[in-house]
C-alpha cells in the first residue's frame, strides 16, 4: 500500500486468475462492512426482499424471473450471492435455491445467527468460471450484481451458466449500467461529466505497493454484453434499465438520486437458454 495505506488505481490488463484472486480477497476483507452498510436495504436476514440494484427494483414487483406464484418447487442457482438475501427471498416463496459465491466471508453472512444453526439451503464457495454442478441442474439462474462485473472472460462464465441450466430456463442478471464506465464513480455533480471513453475496455485495477491487483472491475459495452449472451447460446428477452424512484433518497457509492435522475445506473439482462 502507499503512504496512506490506500490501493493505487490503474487501468491495465488483468487475466482471469488475477481477477478471481483479487475478488476473493477483496470481498473476504470487505464483506463485514458491505453487509453492515447495505444488508438492511438488501432485505436483511428474513427473506423479505430480492433487490436488483441500488435503485431498489424489487423482484416481488418486477417478476423478471417469471410470475412469483410459479417459483415454488423450482431449482434456482444464485451467482455471486453475497449474503444470499435473494436466495432467502426465493426460499421463502417455495423455490429451492443454491447460493454460490467466491468469498467465504460473504457466504458467512448467509448463515443464520445462533450456535449450531445451519443454512436453509446450500451455500457453495466456488468461482463462477467453473461451476461445480452437472449439466441441466437448474430451472432458473439469477445474479444481482454478482460476479459478472468482476470476471475477465464473461463468455466462459455465460457458457457455464448455460451448461447447468435446463433448455428454455431463464437467466437474469444485473450489472452496473455500462454507460457509467465513462463517468467518475462519484455520487455528486462531478459524477455527471464524462471523463473516459465508454469504448475503452481496459480493466479498472486497484493495486498494492508491489503492483498486485487487490480489486478488479471489467467493462463490457451494451453491445458486448448482447454479443456475449448470444455467443453463449442465450436469447435476450428484455433489457431493464430501472429508473430512480423519488422515494429512494439513499446514496450507494457512485449511485445517488442526483445521478439516478439523469443516467441509468443498473442494467438487468433477462435471458432464456436456447
Ligand atoms: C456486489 S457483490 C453482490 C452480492 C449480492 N448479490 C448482493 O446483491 O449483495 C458481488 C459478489 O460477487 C462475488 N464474486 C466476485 N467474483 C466472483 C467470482 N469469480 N465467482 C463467484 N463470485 C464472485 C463477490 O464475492 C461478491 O459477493
Amino acid at each position: 500500500m502507499n503512504q496512506d495505506d490506500e490501493p493505487r488505481p490503474a487501468r491495465r490488463h488483468a487475466d482471469g486468475t488475477e481477477s478471481s484472486r483479487a475478488s476473493r480477497s477483496w470481498w473476504d476483507r470487505n464483506a463485514d462492512d458491505y453487509q453492515r452498510e447495505h444488508g438492511t436495504f438488501l432485505g436483511g436476514t428474513g427473506g423479505g426482499r430480492f433487490v436488483w440494484g441500488p435503485e431498489g427494483l424489487d423482484e416481488e414487483r418486477a417478476g423478471l424471473l417469471g410470475p412469483v406464484a410459479e417459483l415454488a418447487g423450482r431449482s434456482v442457482l444464485e451467482i455471486g450471492a453475497g449474503a444470499a438475501q435473494c436466495s432467502r427471498w426465493l426460499a421463502a416463496r417455495g423455490a429451492r435455491p443454491v447460493a454460490l459465491d467466491i468469498s467465504h466471508r460473504q457466504l458467512r453472512h448467509a448463515l443464520p445467527a445462533g450456535p449450531g444453526a445451519g443454512p436453509a439451503f446450500p451455500l457453495v464457495q466456488a468461482d463462477v468460471g467453473a461451476l461445480p454442478f452437472a449439466p441441466g441442474s437448474f430451472d432458473l439462474a439469477c445474479s444481482s450484481y454478482g460476479a459478472l462485473p468482476f470476471v475477465a472472460d464473461p463468455v466462459r462464465v455465460l457458457r457455464e451458466v448455460h451448461r447447468v441450466l435446463r433448455p428454455g430456463a431463464r437467466w437474469v442478471f444485473s450489472v452496473t449500467h455500462p454507460i457509467r464506465w465513462a463517468f467518475p464513480d462519484e455520487p455528486g455533480p462531478e459524477g455527471l461529466t464524462a471523463t473516459s471513453s465508454y469504448f475503452d475496455r481496459t480493466p479498472y485495477v486497484e493495486q498494492d505497493e508491489r503492483g498486485r491487483a487487490v480489486y478488479v472491475e471489467h467493462h463490457r459495452t451494451l453491445g458486448d454484453r448482447v454479443r456475449d449472451l448470444v455467443a453463449a447460446g442465450f436469447r435476450l428477452v428484455d433489457l431493464v434499465e430501472p429508473e430512480w424512484p423519488a422515494e429512494n433518497r439513499q446514496e450507494w457509492g457512485g449511485w445517488s438520486p442526483l445521478r439516478g435522475r439523469l443516467i441509468p445506473g443498473t442494467a438487468v439482462f433477462v435471458c432464456e437458454r436456447g
